[in-house]
């Protein structure tokens, strides 16, 4: 398969993996094995990521809402994640990618956030590929705790109110850290961002595909990268400033 124009490629392509279930709705099987299947796109994803050129990927694998999915779906994701870290951490640090979970870590079960705290250091000196895992996660919640952390600020008496603009408030969300996101790519049909990174999505370009999320293979990110690379990104400019600019 030919690669993209380098810099064409994203940087920063985030994904919402939808469609485990009806993918193992159709095959008859419960949905957990759809989950399980969905592990294996997140393997091969990982590794096409790292052949195409992506430097940062990020993943929503459990949204601040999913904890309200059957209790014996949650059990089954929770201990798929616990499996999937001692299997593919070994692997992942030997690719050289860095590991991070974003998402409220607290509300998971001490054993399981020690364990993704462990995967999380052990990683933290690769830099071929930054893995984020959101966990947990909402980007409601995200915007409510860095808008938090400027409120305590405030109330330390480090800062002014009227000193926090948009750079110090996003400074304080998930991800900050990282190159912007570029790329947003829902699979499974629907086309909504479901409150997955709000703050980050506001210049990311948009790519929706009916793919089932298992089915999710190299040809389909390829195919969204393509498409990324015929986009004409504008930031609020007209496409003349573009244009004159490169
Ligand atoms: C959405 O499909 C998927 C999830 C809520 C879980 C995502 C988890 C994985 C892909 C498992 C592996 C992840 C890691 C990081 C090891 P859905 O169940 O909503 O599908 P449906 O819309 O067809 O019901």
């Amino acid at each position: 398969m030919t690669s993209a124009d380098p810099a064409r490629v994203p940087r920063h392509v985030a994904i919402v993996m939808d469609g485990n279930g009806r993918w193992a709705k159709l095959r008859h099987r419960p949905r957990t094995f759809g989950h399980n299947a969905g592990r294996k796109a997140v393997r091969a994803t990982v590794e096409n990521c790292l052949k195409h050129g992506v430097k940062v990927l990020t993943l929503f694998a459990f949204s601040s809402e999913n904890w309200q999915r059957p209790q014996d779906e949650v059990g089954a994701l929770m201990e798929l994640f616990v499996r999937a870290l001692d299997k593919e951490v070994d692997e992942l640090h030997g690719n050289g990618v860095r590991l991070r979970f974003v998402g409220d870590l607290e509300s998971f079960e001490p054993g399981l956030r020690q364990r993704m705290l462990a995967a999380m250091n052990r990683t933290a000196g690769n830099d071929a590929l930054h893995l984020n895992i959101a966990v947990s996660y909402g980007g409601r919640w995200d915007i409510v705790q860095a808008a938090r952390k400027a409120a305590e600020a405030v109330a330390r008496g480090e800062l002014r109110a009227d000193q926090i603009d948009e750079k110090l408030l996003g400074q304080w969300t998930c991800l900050s850290e990282l190159p912007p996101l570029d790329l947003f790519i829902r699979t499974g049909g629907e086309c909504r961002v479901s409150n997955f990174l709000l703050w980050q999505l506001a210049y990311a370009e948009l790519h929706f595909t009916d793919t089932l999320w298992p089915d999710f293979d190299e040809a389909s990110l390829k195919s969204a990268i393509d498409d990324y690379a015929r986009r004409e990104r504008r930031f609020g400019k007209t496409g003349e400033q573009v244009a004159k600019k490169a």
